[in-house]
């Protein structure tokens, strides 16, 4: 079994306190979610309140979270504002979806995400790592490597779903765009707590609404494009466009294909980016990984290039990323509703009852975790994994809406990854600390700098 010999405390948020007023709460809640979880939350499991005449519970409990998610996952369907709020952007793709259009959905397009399918978009993802690790070795010194690694995202999706003639997108736009549909989507407006306002034109919410329509249009284009090309493709798209129910022969309607993609391009590129920044400002401030992952490298490849069969045994590198994302996850937190009178783990909740699964408290909860706030990947070794609580660990959510990226998500992170640190040291940039901030995906106040010099 692998042993930690060195770990270090990278930066944490400051919780707010656990009887701090509604108000404190809300205004931190909007200014910066992550710090809006008590501080009780990391030592205790359960923390409630009455807000706006809702019982709003917040839990950290892993039974609990098994209950929402897994055992009793019927009872607590995502909140209808927020899913109409979402679908206002995003559509009704498969993360806005309920019940039996979910069930459809998900069943339909469970090839698209299957390791087979990945394997033959993996070579996509190299080469886009690839070009990240040159990036960087051409650019020595102090940089914001975030926006680098946002571009290869776009690139790995672009090239993965629409690898045909429509994969020649406008990277600027497109990416604007969904930074400005993922701010509208986040924002917490008053006006749509009440029904009689939800639906009034909100003058101040047109660029997000704009953004989704151009991306809506996106991708009927590359729907239309694909349909008039003769090249065969093995991309998510032609997955997409074969993806049928099981059982029925149910094919996607045009709408479901539309919203399906831009799901696929909102959820799936800040996640992995921001995962892979935090990554990179943890193996800075830890040569001792650093050293761990370039030695992984030589063990496995060699001389050798990184190809679709040696990435899957870089074990190293993916405990590494999974601590990172213990420690940073994308999504901080996940919020579901009680659709009827329920009882998990001696927990009453009421029909109606607000909950609140704290992924980021429970990720760095004293109770579950050893030095909880210490980067020490150690702790994913498969020989360990065994002594945790299937359900304190949860980046990916779990259950039957774990995240359908997961795999896709892991291979493209670990392309990136392998190839920048064979490629280039990572070291502190003086005087800059990262601070975390979860409005939108859990990302890095002011970037993320960094130290990069060339690997001999
Ligand atoms: C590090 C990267 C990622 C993280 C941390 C992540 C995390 C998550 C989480 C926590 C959920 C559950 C949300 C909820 O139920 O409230 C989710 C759902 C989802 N994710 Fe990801 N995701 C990542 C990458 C991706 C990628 C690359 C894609 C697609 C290409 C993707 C597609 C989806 C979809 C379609 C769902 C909805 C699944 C369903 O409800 O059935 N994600 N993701």
């Amino acid at each position: 079994m692998l042993a930690e010999t060195e770990s270090f405390e990278p930066v944490t948020v400051k919780p707010i306190q656990r009887n701090a007023s509604a108000f404190s709460v809300l205004r931190k809640v909007m200014q910066n979610p992550v710090e809006g979880w008590p501080d009780s939350l990391y030592e205790d499991f359960i923390f409630e309140k009455q807000i706006l005449g809702n019982r709003v519970v917040l839990t950290s409990d892993p039974e609990i979270v098994k209950g929402v998610l897994l055992s009793q996952q019927p009872v607590f369907p995502k909140p209808e504002i927020a899913q109409s709020i979402m679908s206002r952007s995003i559509g009704r793709g498969l993360l806005t979806a309920e019940g039996a259009e979910w069930k459809f959905l998900r069943k339909a397009t469970a090839p698209v995400f299957q390791h087979k399918s990945l394997s033959n978009l993996l070579p996509h993802m190299i080469a886009v790592g690839e070009e990240v690790a040159q990036q960087f070795r051409s650019n020595p010194g102090e940089i914001d490597v975030l926006p680098s690694i946002s571009k290869a995202t776009f690139e790995t999706i672009a090239n993965t779903l629409l690898s045909g003639e429509e994969g020649n997108l406008d990277y600027e736009r497109i990416s604007d765009d969904v930074h400005k549909l993922l701010a509208f989507v986040a924002k917490v407006d008053p006006l749509d707590l009440f029904e009689a306002t939800r639906n009034l034109p909100k003058p101040w919410a047109r660029a997000g609404v704009k953004a989704a329509e151009r991306l809506r249009g996106d991708a009927m284009n590359a729907l239309s494009n694909r349909r008039k090309s003769s090249n065969a493709t093995d991309d998510l798209l032609s997955l997409l466009l074969a993806a049928q129910d099981p059982e029925t022969g149910k094919k996607l309607s045009e709408i479901e294909l539309r919203d399906n993609i831009v799901t696929f391009i909102g959820a799936g590129r800040e996640t992995t980016s921001h995962a892979i920044a935090w990554t990179f400002y943890l193996l800075a401030n830890s040569p001792y990984w650093q050293e761990q992952l370039v030695d992984e490298l030589s063990e496995v490849l060699g001389e050798a290039p990184l190809t679709a069969d040696n990435l899957g045994q870089l074990n190293k590198h993916e405990m590494v990323l999974k601590e990172a994302m213990r420690l940073y996850p994308p999504c901080q937190g996940m919020h579901r509703v009680a659709a009827a009178n329920v009882e998990i783990n001696g927990l009453k909740l009421r029909k109606g009852d607000m909950v609140f699964l704290a992924t980021y408290p429970m990720h760095r909860h004293k109770k579950l975790w050893e030095r909880p706030n210490h980067f020490e990947p150690c702790r994913f070794d498969v020989k360990r994994m065994s002594s945790y609580h299937r359900f304190q660990y949860i980046p990916f959510s779990a259950g039957p809406r774990i995240c359908s990226g997961l795999k896709y998500a892991m291979f493209e992170a670990t392309a990136i990854l392998a190839s920048v640190v064979r490629t280039v040291r990572l070291a502190p940039v003086e005087g800059f600390v990262p601070y975390p901030n979860s409005r939108i995906t859990l990302h890095a106040e002011g970037g993320m700098k960094l130290r990069v010099s060339p690997r001999r």
